[in-house]
């Protein structure tokens, strides 16, 4: 098996006196390097004067841990400054959050580029590289600089922002630039898919082809792979915990009161201050639930340098405070806040013991909380889940009840909605999101990556992208489009851009591939053929139409049509709209 060269800001070092790391990345990364085995490099979480020119190695088993701590200034202009400053927010779409200043970008640039340096000497020769997240952008620009020729694939566990928020950004041509170095860029959902590929295009001059873009020769693939969790794994920590003291202490702290969770990062993309005034307008509502029902926040102490973060923690605690201070009894305080980090198998027995998850982001990549709450539910008698539709994981968890995280009094009626739901409702809803989970777990996402890696390997080696007759189902390809959009096409068949499909969001419509076949199947009102690469000629209502890598033809449902004079190399993906009629 090829070995592989994980990079990502932060690495966790195995037995070392590291602080339990936030957030699913550093989770969905140990997972594939225990399978893969190779190499993680990135900071080591200390910051030093001078710039060390070596590598710190710790080898464990089949993976070496290499790491170098960073200058204070690379922690203030590349960590603290362009990442957390910057990209954060752009990312978030929080503009209003972004504080820029040209040192920033510079010291983001440099520090990428120091650590390819150090990254340079491991390297081997054949291994797949894959770099994370927002801090390490440049990286794939920095390798080739310096000679990597192998194929490099980024994934992006952020949002990639609109177009029109990403030119907001100084310097954004070159950031984009930097990403189109990548073979491969992975994003968590299909809309995050899209807005790369329409940055890519609009604002490089990118042209759509088949599974990403061509920027000046170079083929791009893009992939939306939301990224999944352990299940079986975690519930069965979960399970364990719940026997454990410190949950018995919660538990008994309760009696028989109602537990509402919420636990994250204290960071202001996670809607905080929103969900504290969800939880008073239930309150205010809902007099039958005071003394009945407590709302425990975790927000675990992150990026305590930067101002916002810093503004956030006092503006939760004097809301926490007024909570309490309005509504509290003598024998029943309504609202736990804690501004301290948990191990994650405390956590998971305390979503076990609540009724009520309440994970309402303002906008998030994904947000692994959501689907960690899931996994850790007892299946017989489960919790609810009142989930952010702003969240990637909304587009998984359809079962939960989804909320608008801007709309207070609309998250209190959930709540209350979420209090009162009947067991069967709950087991039920549990249920189909159990299922999802299962199919789509965290090893699932890592070896759908990789393959699309490895792919990507064989394209750069000029071999064939697909062997012969294997025509992956690709569920990451799932576009938008109602079936409105598809009537307004009705006239065809006509050649239509790629990028006009995209122009119109909706519902889901499901992809799959077979090869040159005459097709002729109504499966909905509409079928659109997208053609994948080379070039064929589509008879068609008595007309031919000649059609090439990108273009999308609509043929109506049930109309005779097969590809002709087609080039040996050809395929098209199908697409029809489920249930359209
Ligand atoms: C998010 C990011 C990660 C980051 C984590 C914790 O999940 O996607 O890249 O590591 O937050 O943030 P921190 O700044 O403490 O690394």
């Amino acid at each position: 098996m090829t070995r592989l060269v994980v990079i990502s800001n932060r690495v966790t070092v195995p037995r070392s006196r590291q602080k339990p790391q936030a957030g699913g990345l550093a989770v969905a990364i140990s997972g594939a390097l225990a399978e893969y085995g190779g190499i993680w490099f990135g900071w080591d979480g200390k910051t030093c004067h001078r710039p060390p020119t070596t590598v710190h190695t710790v080898e464990n088993g089949n993976i070496v841990y290499a790491t170098t701590p960073l200058t204070q200034a690379e922690h203030g202009q590349y960590y603290a400054g362009f990442s957390n400053e910057v990209l954060w927010p752009v990312c978030h779409f929080m503009l209003g959050s972004m504080d820029f200043w040209p040192e920033y970008r510079a010291g983001y640039e440099a520090t990428n580029e120091r650590f390819a340096d150090l990254l340079l000497p491991l390297l081997q020769g054949d291994e797949l590289i894959w770099v994370h997240d927002y801090h390490l952008v440049p990286m794939a620009r920095a390798l080739r600089e310096r000679g990597v020729q192998r194929p490099i694939g980024f994934f992006l566990h952020i949002p990639f922002p609109s177009f029109g928020l990403v030119r907001a950004m100084p310097g954004w041509r070159s950031w984009l630039r930097a990403l189109a170095e990548y073979d491969l860029i992975g994003l968590q959902t299909p809309e995050d898919r899209r807005a790369l590929e329409t940055s890519l295009v609009h604002g490089l001059g990118a042209r759509f082809v088949e599974g990403g873009v061509e920027l000046e020769g170079h083929h791009v693939r893009t992939t939306a792979q939301p990224v999944g969790v352990e299940v079986d794994e975690l519930a069965g920590a979960a399970a364990r915990s719940s026997g454990t003291r410190r949950v018995q202490r919660l538990v008994q702290s309760l009696g028989p009161r109602d537990l509402i969770i919420g636990a994250e990062r204290l960071d202001y993309s996670k809607g905080l201050p929103q969900r504290f005034d969800a939880y008073e307008s239930l309150l205010a509502h809902h007099r039958e639930r005071h003394g009945k029902t407590v709302f425990m926040q975790i927000a675990s102490p992150s990026r305590e340098n930067i101002q916002e973060y810093e503004t956030l923690r006092e503006l939760l605690e004097s809301k926490a405070g007024h909570i309490n201070g309005v509504y509290a009894d003598f024998d029943w305080v309504p609202t736990r806040y804690m501004n301290k980090t948990f191990a994650r198998e405390s956590l998971l027995g305390f979503f076990r013991t609540a009724r009520v998850g309440f994970v309402t982001p303002l906008r998030d990549g994904m947000n692994l909380v959501a689907k960690e709450f899931v996994a850790a539910q007892a299946p017989d008698d489960p919790g609810a889940l009142v989930l952010s539709e702003l969240a990637g994981a909304a587009a998984e968890l359809e079962s939960a009840i989804l909320v608008n995280p801007f709309d207070t009094d609309g998250m209190g009626a959930a709540l209350e909605q979420a209090l009162s739901m009947p067991q069967e409702e709950r087991r039920e809803r549990w249920q189909h999101m159990i299922e999802v989970l299962r199919d789509n777990d965290l090893s699932a996402w890592r070896h759908r990556y990789l393959h699309d890696l490895e792919q990507a390997a064989a394209d750069r080696r000029g071999h064939p992208r697909h062997p012969e007759g294997r025509e992956p189902r690709d569920s990451s390809a799932t576009f938008h489009l109602t079936p409105e959009d598809a009537s307004r096409r009705l006239p065809g068949p006509a050649g239509e851009r790629f990028v006009e499909l995209w122009q119109d969001a909706g519902a889901s419509v499901e992809l799959y591939a077979p090869r040159g076949r005459d097709l002729q199947t109504p499966h909905a009102r509409g079928e659109f053929y997208v053609g994948a690469r080379g070039s064929a000629t589509l008879r068609c209502a008595g007309s031919e139409l000649p059609c090439e890598a990108g273009d999308l033809i609509f043929v109506p449902a049930g109309t005779a049509h097969h590809f002709v004079d087609h080039t040996d190399d050809f395929a098209v993906w199908v697409v029809f709209v489920p249930g359209a009629n």
